[in-house]
């Protein structure tokens, strides 16, 4: 099926649009990028070459690959170059007004049997399906930042996916070198849904005065061997994404776990985006330092039991729990997104493995003494990996047969 394919549309080429052109040409595809005018063009082009040519300067490609690569791009600012595309993935920016004015383009110019994919990170891929003709062949294809680099791909499906979208879906992007995961239209999908809420409950406890920016960060490097902390990791992928997110997952489940720390809102309000505006929680004098003086923040700090790694992998852990036993993704699914979406050397089943189920909870339980998190009571899934409770103490046992 996909060997047939002879063309693929990349639409948009900013910072995901250009990385999944790339990811695509490499594969050997030919693909045609089509951005919104000549200037947007001449910057996407910008970023395919500056990744090419890295990728050369370091070895990863040879002169002769780079240029074979090259032959297969081409760039345009026409839609109707993409009528005689197999495949069209969407990157523009995520606003469902553009969304909705490309896909009802796409479903016009594009062949019936073409498949579009949108690579939404919190829109509802449902809703952008039901702009087309032809729900049944889009899909959500959701790469991680960088494109070429990041391994993830999520396979998102509607209410309306054929089966045979999801399987040509999922065997281009293992021919593209990911490992796809298939899950259903859901907020955050599974590894936003649990990568933001860990840094919005980063930005509480650092709004709360719990500790440093840095205590925050270094902390989950040495519990986990995270490559970066989480208001690092917020910096990089933007205060309004991450805002974003949080909204959409709020939106949909209402849970207290998802209502944004108020400092990440007013960040985004202040245009402290991060890197992308050179100010976030790192990067610039202004850059608010926690206050530390309140009677809480001493109150927990001297509490020798609450570990701040600890704090924010627990929560992030019992969010899997809670996922896996949905049923909306399974053990393997999240520890995959997690390792080779963000980078994780241990996904979140791993890690309660390691750190087993009794501690992740008894962080959980002193966590809801200090009003840290608003998980009242941990997973199901994960209260069934405390090890057997001893019979003799009468646990678990019944009344009537005593
Ligand atoms: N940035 C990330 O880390 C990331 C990660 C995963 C998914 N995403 C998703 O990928 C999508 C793109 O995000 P991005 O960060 O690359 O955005 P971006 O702003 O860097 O790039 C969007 C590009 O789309 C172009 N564009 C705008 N309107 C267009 C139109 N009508 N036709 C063609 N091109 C048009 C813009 O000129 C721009 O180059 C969004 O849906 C976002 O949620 C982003």
């Amino acid at each position: 099926m996909v060997q047939e394919f002879n063309k693929v549309g990349v639409v948009g080429l900013g910072t995901m649009g250009a990385g999944i052109a790339e990811v695509f040409a490499r594969a050997g595809f030919n693909v045609v990028g089509v951005e919104i005018d000549q200037a947007a063009l001449d910057r996407g082009r910008g970023h395919l070459d500056k990744s090419l040519t890295r990728a050369v300067d370091k070895g990863k490609l040879t002169a002769d690959e780079r240029a074979a690569i090259d032959a297969r791009l081409t760039l345009s600012t026409s839609r109707e170059e993409l009528a005689d595309a197999d495949f069209v993935v969407e990157a523009v920016p995520e606003r469902m007004d553009i969304k909705r004015d490309v896909f009802g383009d796409l479903d016009r110019i594009c062949a019936p049997g073409t498949i579009l994919a949108t690579n939404t990170s919190s829109l509802s891929v449902t809703e952008i399906a039901a702009l087309t003709d032809r729900p049944e062949r889009v899909v959500g294809l959701h790469f991680f930042n960088p494109a070429p680099v990041m391994k993830l791909a999520e396979v998102i499906t509607t209410v309306s996916t054929g089966d045979e979208t999801v399987d040509i879906v999922t065997e281009v992007a293992k021919r593209v070198g990911k490992t796809p995961i298939t899950v259903t239209d859901r907020a955050g999908f599974v590894a936003n849904a649990l990568l933001v809420p860990y840094i919005n409950d980063a930005v509480r406890l650092y709004e709360r005065g719990i500790a440093t920016r840095e205590e925050i960060d270094e902390s989950v490097k040495k519990a986990a061997g995270l490559p970066m902390g989480p208001l690092t990791l917020a910096d990089l992928v933007g205060l309004d994404v991450c805002l974003a997110v949080m909204d959409v997952l709020w939106a949909e489940f209402h849970d207290p776990r998802y209502s944004a720390a108020p400092l990440l809102r007013r960040m985004v309000a202040a245009g402290r985006l991060g890197r992308k505006t050179g100010q976030g929680f790192y990067g610039g004098k202004d850059a608010p330092e926690p206050q530390r003086t309140g009677r809480l923040a001493r109150m927990v700090r001297e509490e020798e039991t609450l570990d701040l790694g600890a704090m924010l992998l627990a929560p992030q852990i019992d969010d899997a729990m809670r996922m896996i036993g949905d049923g909306y993704a399974s053990a393997k699914d999240v520890d995959t997104a997690m390792r080779f979406g963000c980078g994780y050397p241990k996904g979140p089943t791993e890690l309660l493995e390691e750190f087993g189920a009794e501690s992740v909870i008894t962080t959980l339980v002193s966590m809801g003494e200090y009003s840290l998190t608003t998980i009242a009571v941990p997973a199901p899934l994960l209260m069934d990996r405390l090890p057997e409770a001893d019979e003799s103490e009468g646990h678990g046992g019944c009344a009537c047969h005593a």
